[in-house]
């Protein structure tokens, strides 16, 4: 699926991910900025926070409460705060856009 990622300061990134990897891993693989994943995925460090585009939040699924909870410890958190090693990229989600929050990367 094509995942475009926007950095804070507006650069786009549009990248190609497999099916089954999550939208942390799309990043990181591609060398994105502005995603850290310290924790490599284990929804234990709250440093790959994205902001999921509105339209597109109810497809990428509920947060689990492990993910509510860690994404307490994360910076300015809206309501279409997620995790994004918690989003498992499916062809469902060919063109997701998210954005990066200010203080990753
Ligand atoms: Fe650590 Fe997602 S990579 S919480």
């Amino acid at each position: 699926a094509k995942i475009t990622y926007i950095e804070h300061n507006g650069t786009e990134h549009s990248i190609e991910v497999a099916t089954g990897l999550t939208v942390m891993e799309g990043a990181v693989r591609n060398m994105v900025p502005g995603i850290d994943a310290d924790c490599g995925g284990a929804c234990a460090c709250a440093t790959c926070h994205v902001f999921v585009d509105q339209a597109w939040f109810d497809k990428t699924g509920s947060r689990e409460a492990m993910e509510d909870s860690m994404l307490d410890f994360a910076d300015g958190v809206t309501e279409t705060s997620r995790l994004s090693c918690q989003i498992k990229v499916t062809e469902e989600l060919d063109g997701l856009i998210v954005r990066m929050p200010k203080h990753q990367g």
